[in-house]
């Protein structure tokens, strides 16, 4: 508990361009729990240099994410939004829970597998204890709720478990955080693959709809979206183009389902992919204006950087300092 409310943290990687995935999954739902509970946003820079980056790449999209997260409606007065790289105790923590993660742990993450195999020439020590500095993250704010899209559940199970271990050996250090996944658009799928979860790294850009894709764009991309032959609108697990596009739909629009299927029923998938590009360009329209406007502000946007930070890094210490003192380290002269 912060400030008699529960607290949330959740973040997002500045490398590539965020999705519409990124979007429905998790930045959509973080705008809702403001009031509810204190929440830290941070962008996890930390976590893209697993990947090679080029360094003014990496800055110029960390700050885009950053006024993202505003423009998206996440308001820097309310919530703690923030880069990872400016608040210290991320990577001091993480190399403590290091010592309390076994590598068969680590061994079995999906998301390991998947990035060891499409970078085989740099599977980098990184890569491999990501999920440690991601269980940092969480635990450093003693954080009770953490909002993801599905994929990132593995990586939510090995947090809990490893401060389960962690406050089994110490007492009561670490609040258990529980995964908050939103009931609707908790896996967007790809336009061209509906069978595979979209995303930033997809080389294919028909396969994903990026937050700043102009409307034109978006309308296109939906038209092109592989579908399937049956001609019936349907949600059903035989036909994943469709329930992914209703899915979408439902996501944007505020309908549930079943209404979408009774209003599409017998109408052809020409005028249902139209209908449900339209409820994205719908959503993402106000957002694109609202950063552009934001870019314009650079004084504004440093100053949030700055106490944002700040705010951060004061809370942080406090979880560090704990846990520094129940490992064993020497207490700090003053
Ligand atoms: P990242 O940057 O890959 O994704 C950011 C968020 O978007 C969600 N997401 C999706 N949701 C639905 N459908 C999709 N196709 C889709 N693609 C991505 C992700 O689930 C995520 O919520 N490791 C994390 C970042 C991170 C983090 C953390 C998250 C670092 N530390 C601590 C939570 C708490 C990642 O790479 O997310």
């Amino acid at each position: 508990m912060l400030d008699g409310k529960k607290v949330l943290f959740s973040g997002m990687q500045a490398t590539g361009n965020l999705t519409l995935g990124n979007y429905l999954g998790a930045l959509k739902n973080w705008t809702t729990l403001t009031d509810e509970y204190q929440c830290f946003y941070s962008v996890v820079d930390l976590h893209s240099i697993t990947v090679r980056q080029d360094p003014a790449e990496l800055r110029k999209r960390a700050r885009n994410l950053l006024t993202l997260y505003i423009a998206a409606g996440l308001d820097p007065e309310k919530n703690c939004l923030y880069y990872q790289s400016h608040v210290t105790g991320h990577a001091e923590l993480a190399w403590i829970l290091n010592c309390f993660t076994y590598m068969g742990e680590l061994n079995r993450m999906t998301q390991f597998k998947d990035k060891a195999a499409k970078h085989a020439d740099n599977i980098n020590a990184g890569l491999f204890t990501y999920p440690v500095l991601m269980a940092a993250d969480i635990l450093l704010f003693q954080s009770d709720v953490v909002p993801v899209g599905k994929d990132q559940l593995q990586h939510l199970e090995i947090t809990r478990d490893i401060a389960t271990r962690f406050n089994g050996i110490y007492g009561d250090v670490f609040t258990i955080p529980e995964p908050y996944i939103g009931k609707v658009g908790a896996k967007i799928m790809s336009l061209q693959d509906p069978v595979k979860k979209m995303s930033k790294s997809d080389e294919n850009p028909n396969a994903s709809i990026y937050l700043m894709d102009d409307p034109d764009t978006i309308i296109r991309k939906f038209k092109r979206a592989v579908t399937d032959s049956e001609a019936c609108i349907r949600y059903s697990d035989d036909q994943p183009g469709i329930k992914n596009l209703i899915d979408i739909f439902s996501a944007c629009s505020g309908m549930t389902a079943e209404q979408i299927v009774a209003d599409y029923e017998g109408k052809g998938y020409g005028d249902f992919k139209l209908a449900v590009g339209e409820s994205v360009v719908n959503v993402l329209k106000p957002i694109q204006d609202r950063y552009a406007e934001l870019q314009k502000d650079k004084a504004y946007l440093d100053s949030i950087i700055k106490t944002n930070a700040e705010k951060a890094q004061y809370y942080s210490n406090k979880t560090l300092r704990k846990v520094q003192k129940k490992v064993g380290f020497p207490e700090r002269v003053r």
